[in-house]
This record gives C-alpha cells, structure tokens and sequence, in this order.
C-alpha cells in the first residue's frame, strides 16, 4: 500500500539529518557567555552559506545602520546573540533562504526578503505593543515560512490544484495545502522546529503564525508574527498569489487591538523602515 501524502511528507520530516556539528559548535559558543563575537564568528566562519546569510541580514534595512559591515564579527555583534541564534536555527534546518523555491513560485531571495521584512516588522510591532521580548519576535518572524522550503516540492506537484482550489473557494495557501496535502507549511515548519529541538516557543509561533489561537502557550508571539506577515503585499508577481495577508479573527482578542490600531501601525512601519533604509 502506498503512503498517503501526508505520511510521506511526514516520513520525510522524521528522516531530515541531524543537526551538523558546526551548527551544535555555533549554538553552543553562542550560550556560552564568556564566548566573544570574534570567537564565535570564526565558528561561524567556516560554514560558507551561513556567513553570507549573516552578513546579509545584518546589513538589511531593519538594523538601522547607515554603513555597510563587510566583518563576520562586526555582523554577529549588530544582529546580537539572540537573533543570530534564530537565524543560525533557521539555516540549519531548512538550508539556505535565499533559494528559489519552484512550487511556490518565488524566485531566488524572495522567500529570504519576506523573512527579513516579517522578521523586522515582527519586532517593531512587538515594541509597540510592549511584547517583553522583542527580539525574539525577530526570531520568529524570521522563521515563520521556514516549512515552505520543505513543502516546496509538494507544492509543486500539486500546483495546479492548489491555485484551482484557491481561486475557486477563495482559500489562502495554507487552507488549500491543508485540502490537497493534508498538511500545510506552517504544521511543516514546526513539525522541523521540533526536530531541531527549537524552544517551544518558537516551534508554537511557527506553527500556528495562521491560527495563533491553538498556540499551546504564549499566544502572542504567533499572533504578532500573523499581524507582521499581514504587512506584505502583492508583489504582482507570480507568486503574488501565495503571500498570505489574510489576519486570523482572533489575532484581535489575543494582542488586543483593533484593525485601525493595525492599519495605523502599518503606515508607521512603513515609514520606520522607509526612513532607515
Ligand atoms: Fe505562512
Ligand atoms: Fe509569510
């Protein structure tokens, strides 16, 4: 008898590597308190597509420098310990971001600039909203798609299907992936976090950044990864159809707010982000 889709998807989760021994190196320099950003940076220095993915994000808009930092170590010391974690997480599971992804439509750096923009707003919202951990709201809505990487060759597949399934009952993607896979990225993305034994908050803020209100704990945390992944809109390109705009009803109860106070935060991010860029 042959698996059904989502055994197999499933299976394939279970059967990812284990966790390389330069990432567990990194990981564990990084909780090390006496370890400096020279010393850990050197770890970090010898894992090629982790480096650029580093010095990438620490030169992204969101970090509100004006000069571009060339240096491993000058990069580890802006991002910080704790969002160079999410992102060191991040790439260990799922590779790099930056890769386009042929299911879902996205060219190369599309998924990576979504990332980065969640990840960004993910955090301003969080100030603004007086969330204790801002930066751990970087770390999640860096994280959040993760599983489209790994779904990504069931998408494509299936993609036909899916954008008919969309179109025709206006379904957002992850409904649709639910319909024909029986599993959608965001269940993907924190079946892999577990894996990887992610905190638990984290593997919640992945799973459920659609439907914050089944988070296990910590119900805020996805629901401000759902108003930030809101914030994007349509790039008019291909997959301007698979970015997911959509705020889940409950998203409102759990942060306490109100689609104005949304919309108005979002004219100032916008503004936040033009200004530092
Ligand atoms: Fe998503
Ligand atoms: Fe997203």
């Amino acid at each position: 008898m042959s698996l059904s889709k989502v055994d197999t998807i499933i299976k394939t989760v279970e059967n990812l590597r284990p966790m390389p021994t330069s990432i567990t190196r990194a990981l564990r320099a990084i909780e090390d308190s006496s370890a400096t950003s020279v010393e850990i940076s050197e770890i970090i220095g010898l894992d090629q597509a982790l480096s650029a993915s580093i010095l990438q994000s620490a030169n992204s808009v969101s970090m509100g420098f004006s000069t571009d930092c060339s240096k491993l170590s000058e990069a580890v010391m802006r991002l910080g310990f704790k969002r160079l974690k999410g992102l060191i997480l991040g790439i260990a599971a799922v590779g790099p971001f930056n890769q386009s992804l042929k299911g879902y439509r996205f060219g190369a750096g599309e998924l990576w600039n979504h990332s980065i923009a969640t990840a960004v707003s993910a955090e301003w919202v969080a100030r603004e909203l007086r969330y204790p951990d801002p930066e751990e709201a970087y770390t999640a809505g860096l994280l959040h798609d993760m599983g489209k990487l790994f779904l990504d060759q069931f998408v494509f597949s299936d993609y036909t299907r899916i954008v008919d399934l969309m179109l025709k009952y206006k379904l957002t993607l992850y409904m649709a992936e639910e319909q024909l896979l029986g599993i959608d990225h965001a269940k993907v993305g924190g079946l892999i976090a577990e894996k990887w034994n992610f905190p638990v908050v984290l593997v919640d803020a992945i799973r459920y950044h659609h439907t914050p209100s089944f988070a296990r704990s910590n119900q805020r945390l996805p629901a401000i990864v759902n108003v930030a992944n809101s914030y994007f809109e349509n790039t008019g390109n291909q997959s301007a159809l698979f970015f997911e705009r959509s705020i889940h009803p409950e998203t409102y109860q759990i942060l306490n707010i109100s689609q104005d106070r949304i919309d108005q935060m979002h004219v100032q991010l916008t503004n936040y982000m033009l200004s530092s860029g």
